[in-house]
């Protein structure tokens, strides 16, 4: 703790490590000491606005500062494990970027070694505290849509490559394309507003058609090009996934495609009782949410009149009241480990061509079990 009471907190990586300094800023029972990262400038820079005091390049160094109680990793994919086996080893507690990991086997070695250390995992599932998917989650919790029985989750983008040849398109380093960095996003609201309904089964096709033609790259923003490096990820997926209550959904999720969605995300969800759609245009905050319904039986539109919300400052908040308060970590590691099961079985079932049956809690993608 700080002088004023404050938990002591790392972050680690300095892109998306941005978000996480804006929400320990609103935060008032924590304090960044220290950031890590091997882009020094970038680091120098946030910790200079943040008043960071300690910037480290190597990371292990920061898990070294024994006053630093808990830790934001915001680092590419392949590190996601490393970095917080290292932590959990280190005795901080950690909250992780999504993906959780690239694969089942991975997000299980992490949720296992936070278990067995007695210590907070929680994942950076930010697009849950919008205030469209937020009021929906409610709407649906208390039964106003009645029974859901199919749903469509998507993220498309015109020309949204983070960096051709960066991280992002090395299979080795993210695990994936648009479908781990995105469709984790979507697939986590969507299923969250369903109420964790277990998926039994998926079929699913992944294309890489733009990236490798070196087409598709995001315009403007702090993604470059690495020339003549090789893109090894697809750059659209598309799935159907089956619910064991017989419900079903439908995800699309492309980083590049000649359509007229400029970057647009959202979900629709139909029910017994009613519908809801979210779509959010160019990271819109309002006028996303539609709900639909009746009134003496004529159709009716809804509009609710939402609030603009810091997504990671949500997630933040929940992270210190599970380190402080002991509540159980939300979303929680285990959900991401959820997410990234469904991902690695969408990815089997475009390998193979055909539908993969989803396992129990313990499960992944079987190949030997196909249900088609
Ligand atoms: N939740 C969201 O909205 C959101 C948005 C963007 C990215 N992300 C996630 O955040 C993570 C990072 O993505 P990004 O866009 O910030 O990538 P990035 O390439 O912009 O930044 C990665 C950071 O990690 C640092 N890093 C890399 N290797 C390191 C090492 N060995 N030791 C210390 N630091 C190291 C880099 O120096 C850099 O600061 C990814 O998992 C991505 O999926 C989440």
């Amino acid at each position: 703790m700080t002088s004023h009471g404050q938990l002591r907190i790392g972050v680690i990586g300095c892109g998306a490590g941005v978000f996480h300094l804006e929400g320990y800023a609103e935060e008032p029972r924590a304090k960044v000491i220290a950031l890590a990262g091997l882009d020094t400038d970038r680091c120098q820079e946030l910790a200079k606005r943040f008043d960071v005091p300690h910037v480290y390049g190597d990371y292990t160094e920061l898990l070294a500062h024994g006053e630093i109680q808990a830790v934001s990793i915001a680092a590419p994919n392949h590190l996601h494990l490393p970095m917080t086996l290292a932590a959990l080893e280190a005795g901080k507690h950690v909250l992780v970027e999504k993906p959780l990991a690239r694969s089942v086997a991975e997000g299980e070695q992490m949720v296992e070694a936070a278990r067995r250390a007695g210590l907070v995992l929680a994942i950076a599932f930010n697009r849950r505290s919008r205030h469209d998917v937020y009021l929906l989650q409610k709407h649906v919790r208390r039964g106003a849509l009645g029974r859901i029985y199919y749903a469509k989750a998507f993220w498309m983008r015109r020309s949204g490559i983070p960096g051709l040849g960066s991280w992002f398109t090395s299979k080795e380093k993210a695990g994936g394309g648009p479908l781990i960095d995105l469709g984790v996003h979507v697939l986590d609201m969507a299923l969250w507003c369903m109420g964790n309904p277990r998926v039994s089964a998926v079929s699913a096709a992944t294309y890489a058609e733009l990236g490798p033609q070196g087409k598709g790259q995001w315009q403007g923003g702090r993604f470059r090009v690495n020339p003549g490096v090789p893109y090894e990820v697809e750059d659209l997926a598309a799935a159907f996934l089956r619910m064991e209550d017989g419900a079903t959904m439908h995800l699309e999720t492309s980083w590049a495609g000649y359509t007229g969605h400029t970057d647009e995300f959202g979900l629709s969800l139909l029910g017994s009782q009613g519908g809801a759609e979210i779509h959010v245009k160019d990271y819109a905050q309002t006028g996303t949410l539609r709900l639909f319904g009746e009134v003496e039986g004529v159709p009716s539109d809804c509009m609710p009149r939402l609030e603009k919300r810091h997504g990671h400052g949500e997630i933040i908040h929940r992270f210190v009241d599970s380190i402080l308060d002991g509540k159980p970590a939300d979303p929680s590691g285990e959900e991401g480990l959820d997410r990234v099961r469904l991902i690695e079985a969408i990815y089997r079932s475009a390998e193979l061509g055909r539908e993969v049956k989803v396992e129990d809690s313990s499960s992944r993608a079987t190949e030997e079990q196909p249900v088609s």
